[in-house]
Protein backbone atom coordinates (compact mmCIF):
# COMPACT_ATOMS: atom_id res chain seq x y z
CA UNK A 1 0.00 0.00 0.00
CA UNK A 2 2.61 2.43 1.03
CA UNK A 3 4.42 1.84 -2.20
CA UNK A 4 1.32 2.71 -4.38
CA UNK A 5 0.78 5.85 -1.80
CA UNK A 6 4.30 6.90 -3.17
CA UNK A 7 3.79 6.44 -6.60
CA UNK A 8 0.45 8.35 -6.70
CA UNK A 9 2.35 10.79 -4.59
CA UNK A 10 4.67 11.52 -7.24
CA UNK A 11 2.63 11.96 -9.63
CA UNK A 12 1.06 14.65 -8.04
CA UNK A 13 4.63 16.22 -7.83
CA UNK A 14 5.08 15.87 -11.47
CA UNK A 15 1.56 17.96 -12.40
CA UNK A 16 2.68 20.74 -14.02
CA UNK A 17 -0.43 22.19 -14.82
CA UNK A 18 -3.49 22.83 -12.72
CA UNK A 19 -5.22 21.32 -15.83
CA UNK A 20 -2.93 18.00 -15.30
CA UNK A 21 -3.35 18.38 -11.64
CA UNK A 22 -7.37 18.20 -12.06
CA UNK A 23 -7.34 15.72 -14.02
CA UNK A 24 -5.18 13.35 -11.68
CA UNK A 25 -7.79 14.39 -9.10
CA UNK A 26 -10.71 12.92 -11.36
CA UNK A 27 -8.84 9.68 -11.85
CA UNK A 28 -7.93 9.19 -8.16
CA UNK A 29 -10.62 10.63 -5.82
CA UNK A 30 -13.15 11.30 -8.49
CA UNK A 31 -16.55 9.12 -8.44
CA UNK A 32 -15.46 5.87 -10.24
CA UNK A 33 -11.54 7.37 -8.72
CA UNK A 34 -9.09 4.29 -7.92
CA UNK A 35 -8.69 5.48 -4.48
CA UNK A 36 -13.04 5.78 -4.35
CA UNK A 37 -12.86 2.41 -5.99
CA UNK A 38 -10.52 0.89 -2.85
CA UNK A 39 -13.39 2.55 -0.70
CA UNK A 40 -16.10 0.05 -2.35
CA UNK A 41 -14.47 -2.75 -1.73
CA UNK A 42 -14.92 -2.60 1.83
CA UNK A 43 -18.65 -3.51 1.88
CA UNK A 44 -17.36 -7.38 1.38
CA UNK A 45 -14.74 -7.39 3.64
CA UNK A 46 -14.86 -9.17 7.39
CA UNK A 47 -15.45 -6.33 9.81
CA UNK A 48 -12.30 -7.13 11.55
CA UNK A 49 -10.14 -6.39 7.97
CA UNK A 50 -13.03 -4.02 7.05
CA UNK A 51 -11.86 -1.58 10.45
CA UNK A 52 -8.55 -2.13 9.84
CA UNK A 53 -8.10 -1.58 5.59
CA UNK A 54 -10.90 1.22 6.07
CA UNK A 55 -8.27 3.41 8.75
CA UNK A 56 -5.70 2.87 6.16
CA UNK A 57 -7.61 3.79 2.73
CA UNK A 58 -8.74 6.78 4.49
CA UNK A 59 -5.60 7.41 5.80
CA UNK A 60 -3.94 7.30 2.18
CA UNK A 61 -7.40 9.33 0.79
CA UNK A 62 -6.09 11.94 3.36
CA UNK A 63 -2.74 11.94 2.37
CA UNK A 64 -3.33 12.39 -1.55
CA UNK A 65 -6.30 14.91 -1.02
CA UNK A 66 -3.77 17.11 1.32
CA UNK A 67 -1.08 16.46 -1.36
CA UNK A 68 -3.45 17.70 -4.46
CA UNK A 69 -4.15 20.78 -2.34
CA UNK A 70 -0.92 21.92 -1.69
CA UNK A 71 0.78 21.08 -5.47
CA UNK A 72 -2.41 23.23 -6.31
CA UNK A 73 -1.34 25.85 -4.49
CA UNK A 74 2.36 26.25 -5.73
CA UNK A 75 0.67 25.68 -9.13
CA UNK A 76 -1.50 28.54 -8.81
CA UNK A 77 1.14 30.56 -7.53
CA UNK A 78 3.16 29.85 -10.37
CA UNK A 79 1.17 30.98 -12.87
CA UNK A 80 -0.18 34.19 -11.20
CA UNK A 81 3.76 34.71 -11.63
CA UNK A 82 3.72 34.61 -15.00
CA UNK A 83 0.36 36.40 -15.66
CA UNK A 84 2.01 39.60 -13.53
CA UNK A 85 5.33 39.03 -15.71
CA UNK A 86 3.27 39.08 -19.00
CA UNK A 87 0.82 41.50 -18.32
CA UNK A 88 3.28 43.95 -17.36
CA UNK A 89 1.44 47.79 -17.65
CA UNK A 90 3.99 50.69 -18.35
CA UNK A 91 2.47 53.54 -15.91
CA UNK A 92 4.68 55.96 -18.27
CA UNK A 93 2.30 56.12 -21.23
CA UNK A 94 -0.55 58.75 -21.73
CA UNK A 95 -4.06 58.30 -20.45
CA UNK A 96 -6.35 56.88 -22.93
CA UNK A 97 -8.93 59.75 -23.21
CA UNK A 98 -6.62 62.37 -23.26
CA UNK A 99 -5.92 61.11 -26.78
CA UNK A 100 -8.76 60.28 -28.48
CA UNK A 101 -10.32 64.05 -29.08
CA UNK A 102 -13.23 65.41 -29.24
CA UNK A 103 -16.01 65.41 -31.80
CA UNK A 104 -16.26 68.99 -34.00
CA UNK A 105 -19.44 70.61 -33.59
CA UNK A 106 -20.41 70.19 -37.62
CA UNK A 107 -20.00 66.35 -36.82
CA UNK A 108 -21.90 66.28 -33.85
CA UNK A 109 -24.85 68.60 -35.46
CA UNK A 110 -24.41 65.84 -38.93
CA UNK A 111 -25.06 63.08 -36.58
CA UNK A 112 -27.84 64.73 -35.10
CA UNK A 113 -30.04 65.51 -38.19
CA UNK A 114 -29.36 62.19 -39.79
CA UNK A 115 -29.98 60.66 -36.42
CA UNK A 116 -33.41 62.57 -36.59
CA UNK A 117 -34.11 62.29 -40.06
CA UNK A 118 -33.11 58.41 -40.23
CA UNK A 119 -36.55 57.86 -37.89
CA UNK A 120 -38.55 58.83 -41.15
CA UNK A 121 -36.97 56.12 -43.53
CA UNK A 122 -34.50 58.81 -44.88
CA UNK A 123 -31.54 57.36 -46.60
CA UNK A 124 -27.75 58.60 -46.71
CA UNK A 125 -27.15 59.43 -50.42
CA UNK A 126 -23.71 61.60 -51.73
CA UNK A 127 -22.06 62.47 -54.83
CA UNK A 128 -18.85 64.06 -55.74
CA UNK A 129 -17.33 67.43 -54.73
CA UNK A 130 -15.68 68.27 -57.67
CA UNK A 131 -19.05 67.78 -60.04
CA UNK A 132 -20.06 69.11 -63.42
CA UNK A 133 -22.00 72.06 -64.76
CA UNK A 134 -24.72 69.52 -65.68
CA UNK A 135 -25.53 68.53 -61.95
CA UNK A 136 -24.40 71.81 -60.68
CA UNK A 137 -26.98 74.24 -62.57
CA UNK A 138 -28.04 72.51 -65.82
CA UNK A 139 -29.84 69.51 -64.38
CA UNK A 140 -31.52 71.68 -61.81
CA UNK A 141 -33.33 73.97 -64.25
CA UNK A 142 -30.37 76.70 -64.53
CA UNK A 143 -29.41 76.78 -68.18
CA UNK A 144 -26.28 77.93 -69.67
CA UNK A 145 -26.19 81.85 -68.86
CA UNK A 146 -29.16 81.90 -66.53
CA UNK A 147 -28.56 84.84 -64.23
CA UNK A 148 -28.58 82.62 -60.95
CA UNK A 149 -25.37 80.70 -61.93
CA UNK A 150 -23.38 84.14 -60.91
CA UNK A 151 -25.03 84.13 -57.31
CA UNK A 152 -22.87 81.02 -57.12
CA UNK A 153 -19.18 82.27 -57.10
CA UNK A 154 -18.36 78.97 -58.16
CA UNK A 155 -14.82 78.28 -58.36
CA UNK A 156 -14.18 76.59 -62.05
CA UNK A 157 -11.00 74.30 -62.66
CA UNK A 158 -9.11 74.43 -65.63
CA UNK A 159 -10.76 72.76 -68.86
CA UNK A 160 -9.72 69.61 -69.73
CA UNK A 161 -8.56 68.79 -73.29
CA UNK A 162 -12.47 68.59 -74.37
CA UNK A 163 -12.62 71.67 -73.32
CA UNK A 164 -15.27 70.98 -70.50
CA UNK A 165 -14.14 72.59 -66.91
CA UNK A 166 -15.58 70.94 -63.52
CA UNK A 167 -16.28 72.83 -60.62
CA UNK A 168 -16.62 72.73 -57.10
CA UNK A 169 -20.19 71.74 -56.22
CA UNK A 170 -21.69 74.64 -55.10
CA UNK A 171 -24.80 73.06 -53.02
CA UNK A 172 -25.68 69.61 -52.61
CA UNK A 173 -28.27 69.90 -54.64
CA UNK A 174 -26.18 68.13 -57.10
CA UNK A 175 -26.83 64.95 -55.17
CA UNK A 176 -30.57 65.27 -55.78
CA UNK A 177 -29.98 65.38 -59.56
CA UNK A 178 -27.42 62.08 -59.21
CA UNK A 179 -30.42 60.11 -57.00
CA UNK A 180 -32.91 60.40 -59.02
CA UNK A 181 -31.06 59.49 -62.32
CA UNK A 182 -29.95 56.14 -60.34
CA UNK A 183 -32.99 55.42 -57.99
CA UNK A 184 -36.63 54.91 -58.86
CA UNK A 185 -39.24 57.10 -57.38
CA UNK A 186 -40.85 57.13 -54.08
CA UNK A 187 -37.42 58.03 -52.96
CA UNK A 188 -36.45 59.78 -49.51
CA UNK A 189 -32.77 60.86 -48.90
CA UNK A 190 -30.43 62.91 -46.95
CA UNK A 191 -27.35 64.36 -48.65
CA UNK A 192 -24.47 65.68 -46.50
CA UNK A 193 -20.91 66.98 -47.64
CA UNK A 194 -18.91 70.04 -48.13
CA UNK A 195 -19.56 72.41 -50.61
CA UNK A 196 -17.79 75.53 -52.26
CA UNK A 197 -18.52 79.12 -52.62
CA UNK A 198 -15.80 82.00 -53.48
CA UNK A 199 -16.98 84.18 -49.99
CA UNK A 200 -15.25 84.99 -46.30
CA UNK A 201 -16.70 87.03 -43.82
CA UNK A 202 -17.71 86.09 -40.20
CA UNK A 203 -20.43 84.10 -41.30
CA UNK A 204 -19.53 83.00 -44.70
CA UNK A 205 -16.12 80.48 -45.18
CA UNK A 206 -15.13 79.42 -48.70
CA UNK A 207 -16.11 75.85 -48.09
CA UNK A 208 -19.01 74.79 -45.46
CA UNK A 209 -21.42 72.32 -44.81
CA UNK A 210 -25.09 71.45 -46.49
CA UNK A 211 -27.22 68.92 -45.57
CA UNK A 212 -29.71 68.18 -48.52
CA UNK A 213 -33.33 66.28 -47.89
CA UNK A 214 -35.35 65.40 -50.63
CA UNK A 215 -39.09 63.37 -50.81
CA UNK A 216 -40.55 61.83 -53.99
CA UNK A 217 -43.67 60.17 -53.89
CA UNK A 218 -47.18 60.62 -55.32
CA UNK A 219 -49.54 63.52 -54.14
CA UNK A 220 -46.55 65.37 -52.15
CA UNK A 221 -47.42 68.78 -51.40
CA UNK A 222 -46.14 71.65 -49.55
CA UNK A 223 -48.07 70.48 -46.03
CA UNK A 224 -45.57 67.61 -45.90
CA UNK A 225 -42.53 70.28 -46.67
CA UNK A 226 -43.60 72.71 -43.68
CA UNK A 227 -45.01 69.50 -41.54
CA UNK A 228 -41.55 67.81 -41.61
CA UNK A 229 -39.03 70.89 -41.35
CA UNK A 230 -41.35 72.71 -38.61
CA UNK A 231 -41.20 69.49 -36.45
CA UNK A 232 -37.66 68.81 -37.26
CA UNK A 233 -36.75 71.99 -35.98
CA UNK A 234 -38.78 71.63 -32.97
CA UNK A 235 -36.42 68.75 -32.40
CA UNK A 236 -33.13 70.43 -33.00
CA UNK A 237 -33.65 73.49 -31.10
CA UNK A 238 -35.09 72.00 -28.54
CA UNK A 239 -38.11 74.21 -28.12
CA UNK A 240 -41.75 73.14 -28.27
CA UNK A 241 -42.84 76.96 -29.15
CA UNK A 242 -40.52 77.84 -31.42
CA UNK A 243 -42.13 80.03 -33.98
CA UNK A 244 -41.39 80.50 -37.62
CA UNK A 245 -42.64 81.64 -40.97
CA UNK A 246 -42.15 80.42 -44.18
CA UNK A 247 -40.82 83.70 -46.59
CA UNK A 248 -42.07 83.25 -50.46
CA UNK A 249 -38.54 83.39 -51.99
CA UNK A 250 -36.85 81.87 -55.80
CA UNK A 251 -34.45 79.05 -56.28
CA UNK A 252 -34.65 78.07 -59.97
CA UNK A 253 -34.84 74.10 -59.25
CA UNK A 254 -37.95 74.53 -56.80
CA UNK A 255 -41.64 76.09 -57.36
CA UNK A 256 -43.10 77.35 -55.33
CA UNK A 257 -39.54 77.97 -53.15
CA UNK A 258 -39.46 79.48 -49.11
CA UNK A 259 -37.14 80.65 -46.90
CA UNK A 260 -37.41 79.08 -43.19
CA UNK A 261 -36.85 81.82 -40.72
CA UNK A 262 -37.41 81.42 -36.90
CA UNK A 263 -38.62 83.85 -34.04
CA UNK A 264 -35.79 84.75 -32.11
CA UNK A 265 -34.46 87.45 -29.42
CA UNK A 266 -31.06 89.29 -30.01
CA UNK A 267 -31.79 91.95 -27.48
CA UNK A 268 -29.49 90.41 -25.03
CA UNK A 269 -25.83 90.34 -27.33
CA UNK A 270 -26.62 86.77 -27.75
CA UNK A 271 -29.47 84.90 -29.55
CA UNK A 272 -32.59 83.06 -27.90
CA UNK A 273 -35.12 81.45 -29.81
CA UNK A 274 -38.63 80.23 -29.01
CA UNK A 275 -39.54 84.25 -27.60
CA UNK A 276 -38.59 87.54 -28.70
CA UNK A 277 -39.60 89.39 -32.20
CA UNK A 278 -36.75 89.31 -34.32
CA UNK A 279 -36.65 86.64 -37.17
CA UNK A 280 -33.33 84.55 -38.58
CA UNK A 281 -33.52 82.62 -41.56
CA UNK A 282 -32.21 79.36 -41.42
CA UNK A 283 -32.65 77.28 -44.66
CA UNK A 284 -34.10 77.69 -48.33
CA UNK A 285 -36.50 74.98 -49.71
CA UNK A 286 -39.29 74.24 -51.53
CA UNK A 287 -41.33 71.74 -54.26
CA UNK A 288 -38.95 70.09 -57.04
CA UNK A 289 -39.45 72.43 -59.91
CA UNK A 290 -41.56 70.04 -62.84
CA UNK A 291 -38.33 70.48 -65.25
CA UNK A 292 -36.24 69.09 -62.81
CA UNK A 293 -38.00 65.98 -62.45
CA UNK A 294 -37.86 66.06 -66.45
CA UNK A 295 -34.58 65.89 -66.78
CA UNK A 296 -34.07 62.86 -64.48
CA UNK A 297 -36.68 60.96 -66.19
CA UNK A 298 -39.27 61.16 -63.81
CA UNK A 299 -42.89 62.21 -64.82
CA UNK A 300 -44.25 65.43 -62.73
CA UNK A 301 -47.60 64.50 -63.71
CA UNK A 302 -46.97 60.70 -61.55
CA UNK A 303 -44.83 62.31 -58.73
CA UNK A 304 -44.29 65.27 -57.16
CA UNK A 305 -41.79 65.86 -54.25
CA UNK A 306 -39.93 68.61 -52.46
CA UNK A 307 -36.18 69.31 -51.20
CA UNK A 308 -34.43 71.38 -48.28
CA UNK A 309 -31.16 72.68 -48.31
CA UNK A 310 -30.17 73.17 -44.61
CA UNK A 311 -26.70 75.07 -43.84
CA UNK A 312 -25.09 72.71 -41.13
CA UNK A 313 -22.73 74.95 -40.09
CA UNK A 314 -25.06 77.91 -39.64
CA UNK A 315 -27.21 75.26 -37.37
CA UNK A 316 -24.04 74.75 -35.33
CA UNK A 317 -23.19 78.11 -34.58
CA UNK A 318 -26.76 78.88 -33.30
CA UNK A 319 -27.39 75.49 -31.45
CA UNK A 320 -24.17 75.61 -29.82
CA UNK A 321 -23.76 79.59 -29.88
CA UNK A 322 -20.35 79.67 -31.56
CA UNK A 323 -20.00 83.25 -33.30
CA UNK A 324 -17.31 83.07 -35.97
CA UNK A 325 -17.83 80.59 -38.51
CA UNK A 326 -14.05 80.82 -39.22
CA UNK A 327 -12.83 79.59 -36.05
CA UNK A 328 -14.59 76.58 -36.86
CA UNK A 329 -11.44 75.65 -39.81
CA UNK A 330 -8.77 76.87 -37.57
CA UNK A 331 -8.24 73.57 -36.36
CA UNK A 332 -7.04 75.56 -33.01
CA UNK A 333 -6.84 72.83 -30.08
CA UNK A 334 -8.29 75.56 -27.33
CA UNK A 335 -11.49 75.82 -29.52
CA UNK A 336 -12.56 72.52 -30.15
CA UNK A 337 -11.55 71.11 -26.60
CA UNK A 338 -14.04 73.92 -25.75
CA UNK A 339 -16.65 73.47 -28.12
CA UNK A 340 -16.21 70.11 -28.93
CA UNK A 341 -18.19 67.10 -27.70
CA UNK A 342 -17.10 63.69 -25.84
CA UNK A 343 -16.80 60.69 -28.15
CA UNK A 344 -18.62 59.25 -25.50
CA UNK A 345 -21.70 61.08 -25.80
CA UNK A 346 -22.51 64.33 -23.66
CA UNK A 347 -21.01 67.85 -23.65
N1 LIG B 1 -29.32 74.54 -52.88
C1 LIG B 1 -29.87 75.74 -52.27
C2 LIG B 1 -28.71 76.64 -51.82
O1 LIG B 1 -27.62 76.15 -51.63
C3 LIG B 1 -30.74 75.41 -51.07
C4 LIG B 1 -31.97 74.68 -51.44
C5 LIG B 1 -31.99 73.28 -51.46
C6 LIG B 1 -33.14 75.34 -51.78
C7 LIG B 1 -33.13 72.60 -51.81
C8 LIG B 1 -34.29 74.68 -52.10
C9 LIG B 1 -34.29 73.32 -52.13
O2 LIG B 1 -28.86 77.82 -51.66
Amino acid sequence: MSQQLQQWHREVQASQSLRDLEELRIRLLGKSGEITSLLKTLGSLAPEERKEKGAEINHLKLVITDAIEHRKAQLEEAELADRLLKEKVDVTLSIRPESIGSIHPISQVMNEIIAYFSNFGFEIASGPEIDDEDHNFSALNMPDHHPARQSHDTFYLMPDESGIRKLLRTHTSTVQIRTMRQQQPPLRILAPGRVYRNDYDATHTPMFHQIEGLVIDKGINFGHLKGTVIDFCKHFFEKENLKFRFRPSFFPFTEPSAEMDIGCDRSGGGIKFGQGNDWLEIFGCGMVHPNVLKNCGIDPEEYQGFAFGFGVDRFAMLKYGIPDLRSMFESDGRWLSYYGFSPFGGK
